[in-house]
């Protein structure tokens, strides 16, 4: 008998089963360090009031900080396992907190939940990037750009490292930021993270904008 394939990383099936199995190295048990040291120090960092989404938040460590620092955060994973464990950690749906499961890229899913185009003020990204084949990099940054209002914020920690394969894939800094500024989003900060885990070398924290007015030759 042929056994079934493994689910494409494409697929919440293959992250419903590295939750399940525990091979689920990328967990921190806690926000990343150079995101919370951001958010909570850092002069530029943005401030509540504001709706952020977290996209790919796992068990949801960045949404739980960023509703403590009193913004009303959305952590969003395909993965049923990832959200029950967030869930369990970090206490059900409530006024500055809310878990939904969906596909970053089904726009349709993204809508019916409220996600509609301009409806966020800010995006926290941490290790979903990573997760998600080079390919469909691009259909990120215009998601994420689509979400923001004019004037909203993305705030990253990218993991700039230079292995082959993933996830978690590699990336270069010089062209995520060629990325994002090909989709009209301007950097605020961007630059080598500081208090990374020993772990995670080659991190890059970034602030990006949309701009309030539409930037000449950009449709993003
Ligand atoms: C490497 S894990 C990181 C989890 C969390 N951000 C952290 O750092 O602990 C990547 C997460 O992104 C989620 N994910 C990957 N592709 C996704 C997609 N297209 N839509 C929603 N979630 C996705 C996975 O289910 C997984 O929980």
């Amino acid at each position: 008998m042929n056994a079934s394939p493994p689910p494409s990383t494409a697929e919440p099936g293959h992250w419903d089963q590295r939750y399940r199995q525990g091979t689920d190295a990328w967990e921190l048990g806690r926000p990343a360090p150079p995101l919370e040291a951001f958010l909570r120090t850092h002069p530029l960092a943005p401030r509540p009031p504001g709706r952020v989404l977290v996209p790919g938040c796992g068990r949801g460590h960045e949404a739980a900080l960023l509703e403590a620092l009193g913004f009303v955060a959305i952590g969003l994973d395909f993965s049923g396992e990832a959200l029950a464990e967030a869930r369990s950690l970090h206490g059900p749906d409530r006024a500055g907190l809310r878990w939904l499961q969906a596909d970053l890229f089904d726009q349709q899913a993204l809508e019916a939940a409220g996600l509609a185009a301009g409806s966020l003020t800010g995006i926290v990204e941490h290790t979903c990037f990573c997760a998600i084949d080079p390919e469909r990099r691009e259909d990120y940054i215009a998601t994420v750009s689509r979400l923001l209002v004019p004037g909203g914020w993305l705030l990253g920690l990218f993991w700039c490292h230079r292995n082959p394969g993933g996830p978690p894939w590699g990336s270069d800094p010089e062209a995520v930021e060629a990325q994002l500024s090909g989709a009209g989003l301007v950097p605020a900060v961007w630059e080598p993270a500081t208090g990374s885990l020993d772990r995670r070398p080659d991190e890059w924290l970034g602030l990006w904008r949309r701009p309030l007015h539409p930037v000449p030759g950009h449709h993003g």
